[in-house]
């Protein structure tokens, strides 16, 4: 006998995750709303884990899983090719700079990363340049839960457990320009930030450093940032100088949500090596690609093969979720309305920062977008730690119907941001409704914290709050 097929709403769950947390069960999803088991209708602010570009329930892409799975789920790729897989390939390598012509399917984001790393050693390798290894990446930065992912992510409450078990890489500070209280301009920061990679490379030795990682636009360690302009063709040029790869983490900034395909088109740069997961297939199946020059791919296999590989990768039924999502976000123009709501959002989360003083920071790209609570916004001092402010906003927004997402944007330890990244067919009615819960969530806050309309803030809680330590990843 099984305890499993007893097993009811409201009893003990045999599962585990992150924390200590239960939450309700999921009954259904549509469009940019879930509800759970009680009837209660959540807003889906955050796309899960800015996963859901094209919303929840699309007919189109349900009905294409369920003819593949009709016809095969799954076929192992040393055995078959198979039509999914194929013409995914050829709409994103048609969608990415030219050049990039390859396509490698995996089933997630860390193994995306990994995939990413791997191939830049096998190419450094085929081209007699063993010496090269180390992949410099920036800080704070996620890129991953595997080992190979981790070593290259600055996020401490991630990493720091795993250090005796990983060769940790080099990094270098992240441009979090909006940080910094100096007589730059823009262009200057952006340039500042760009030249200690040329500092780090130098100081490593060039014939050590194998890759540059980043990503485009930060995802939930950093809280969307955006660099200056100039940051990015700088660090292209840089890495050209030294013979450095340079890989673009596009797990959560690309498949649209920024409103271009690729975050590295806003700045017309072409990557190296390409990592994308989460808007790919959208949450309909777990899926990700490594996109790659075709140069470095012929190289690789010339040289004896790519020495790497997972189970489901190509998997037929997770390509033609992926392919039907693509499809609806090209024939919808879902990246045009990326940047269309994305302005509106940016524009209603600005006008939060009048009511609300302790927001010190708006920033994001399209419907990549996040907000920050500071004790100061002059100096942008972060609230106190032990507040957990970040789990609590996303609670209170949770109890109104609000789903949200946040991290801590110093290193995993301090700062609390909170992405709002809602899918990307949302309308201009449904941002006023995220609006008006955030301020209603804000205002419980305040008052919770006791935080003055002022910017100089007494944050002393008015009683102990509920921490959900370990929120992390
Ligand atoms: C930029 C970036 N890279 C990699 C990952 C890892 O992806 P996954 O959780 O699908 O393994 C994430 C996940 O949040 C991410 O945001």
């Amino acid at each position: 006998m099984t305890t499993a097929r007893n097993w009811n709403p409201g009893d003990p769950s045999r599962l585990f995750y992150q924390i200590r947390q239960r939450r309700p069960l999921l009954d259904r999803a549509d469009g940019i709303y879930l509800w759970d088991r009680d009837g209660k209708r959540y807003l889906d602010g955050c796309s899960g884990a800015m996963v859901s570009n094209i919303g929840h329930g699309n007919r189109r892409v349900l009905d294409a899983m369920r003819a593949q799975m009709d016809r095969a789920a799954f076929g192992y790729r040393l055995h078959f090719e198979n039509e999914p897989a194929e013409r995914l390939a050829g709409l994103i390598a048609g969608l990415c700079p030219p050049g990039h012509e390859k396509v490698f399917f995996v089933s997630g984001g860390s193994e995306a990363v990994e995939s990413c790393l791997k191939l830049a050693r096998q190419f450094a390798i085929a081209r007699g340049q063993d010496s090269r290894w180390r992949v410099i990446s920036r800080n704070p930065s996620y890129h991953g839960s595997t080992l190979g992912a981790l070593a290259v992510t600055g996020y401490r409450p991630l990493t720091d457990p795993f250090l005796p078990m990983m060769q940790r890489m080099p990094s270098i500070p992240a441009p979090r320009c909006y940080l910094d209280r100096d007589g730059l301009s823009d262009s200057e920061r952006g340039l500042h930030y760009a030249e200690l990679l040329r500092d780090k490379i130098l100081e490593l030795g060039p014939e050590s450093v194998l890759a540059f990682i980043m990503e485009p636009v930060g995802g939930a360690s950093t809280g969307a940032l955006v660099a200056p302009d100039s940051y990015f063709g700088r660090i292209r040029e840089i890495c050209d100088e030294f013979g450095v790869l340079l890989i673009y983490d596009e797990v959560m900034s690309g498949a649209g949500r920024t409103g271009r395909y690729l975050a590295a088109e806003h700045w017309n740069i072409k990557p190296d090596i390409i990592a994308l997961a989460k808007g790919l297939a959208a949450g309909y199946a777990p899926l990700g690609a490594m996109i790659a020059d075709e140069p470095i791919i012929e190289a690789v296999l010339d040289a004896g093969g790519f020495q790497h590989g997972y189970t489901y990768a190509g998997n037929p039924l997770a390509c033609a979720a992926g392919l039907a999502v693509t499809q609806e976000l090209l024939e919808h123009d879902l990246m045009g309305r990326a940047i269309a709501m994305g302005a509106i959002l940016q524009c209603g989360l600005r006008g939060l920062m009048h009511d609300y003083p302790f927001i010190g920071d708006v920033r994001g790209k399209g419907l990549l977008q996040a907000f920050e609570l500071v004790a100061d916004r002059e100096t942008m001092r972060p609230l106190p730690a032990a507040l957990n402010t970040h789990s609590r906003l996303v609670e209170l927004a949770y109890e109104r119907g609000l789903i949200i997402y946040s991290r801590r944007t110093r290193e995993g330890l301090e700062g609390e941001h909170f992405m709002v990244c809602p899918p990307l067919i949302i309308t201009e009615a449904q941002i006023g409704e995220i609006i008006g819960t955030l301020r209603e969530s804000l205002d419980a806050l305040a008052a919770e914290l006791r935080l003055p309309s002022h910017n100089s803030l007494d944050v002393t809680p008015a009683a102990p709050l509920k921490a959900t330590p370990g929120a992390a990843a």
